[in-house]
């Protein structure tokens, strides 16, 4: 079972992530907790260098690098553990290479589908958390935490881009997108999302 979280820049993916996976350890589901752009020692040591400021990087090295990253990620981590029946909560995946590389840096689909169909050998998520939250709240939220990288620091039509593609990705698969609205109180989206995992599981006979 593969999980996956998406959303702009500062909409609270990796605590609803993170307080998600402590909950189905806590129900005795083994877990694992994992993220892109990383995931891996080679895919944690390339993610620094990725979003360091103040470097030019075209969009296709980008996306090769995001697509590099993860063919390590999917034989490593997420094919070996789904593999064993574990439950997967991968803080951003595929979906966010369509939204960023995609509509934020306006790389064709057609591109991205051949390089990530490659890379994950067509594994896709059972289920999609997407935290829906306006831009302007996000960054601010974002800018309010910590330094903003290279990614964070593109223009506002930059992520509202990204925010749309997030949104139309939703519409076309509504089966697999839970869309959750992320100005909710932490532990309100919790038990939204909790809610819905269950259901999940209880549909897969898990
Ligand atoms: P984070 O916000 O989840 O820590 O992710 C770091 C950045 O990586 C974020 O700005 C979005 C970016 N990213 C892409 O641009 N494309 C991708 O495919 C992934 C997985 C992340």
């Amino acid at each position: 079972m593969l999980i996956t979280f998406e959303g702009i820049e500062g909409c609270g993916k990796t605590t609803q992530t993170g307080l998600l996976a402590d909950h189905l350890a806590r129900r005795g589901y083994s877990v694992v907790r994992t993220r892109e752009p990383g995931g891996t020692p080679f895919g944690e040591a390339m993610r620094e260098l990725l979003l360091k400021k103040d470097m030019d990087v075209d969009p296709l090295c980008e996306l090769m690098i995001i697509m590099a990253m993860r063919a390590q990620h999917v034989d490593e981590v997420i094919l070996p553990a789904l593999r064993d029946g574990r439950i997967v909560l991968c803080d951003r995946f595929s979906d966010a290479t369509y939204a960023y590389q995609g509509s934020g840096r306006k790389i064709d689909t057609a591109t991205i589908d051949t390089l990530n169909t490659m890379v994950t050998k067509g594994i896709r998520p059972n289920l999609t958390v997407l935290l829906d939250i306006p831009v302007e709240k996000g960054l601010r939220r974002r800018a309010a935490s910590s330094d903003m990288d290279r990614i964070e620091g593109e223009d506002l039509s930059f992520h509202q881009r990204v925010r749309a593609a997030y949104e139309k990705l939703a519409k076309e698969d509504p089966k697999r997108f839970f869309v959750v609205d992320a100005n909710l109180k932490i532990e309100a989206l919790h038990n939204l999302i909790r809610a819905k995992v269950e259901n999940t599981l209880k549909s897969y006979g898990i």
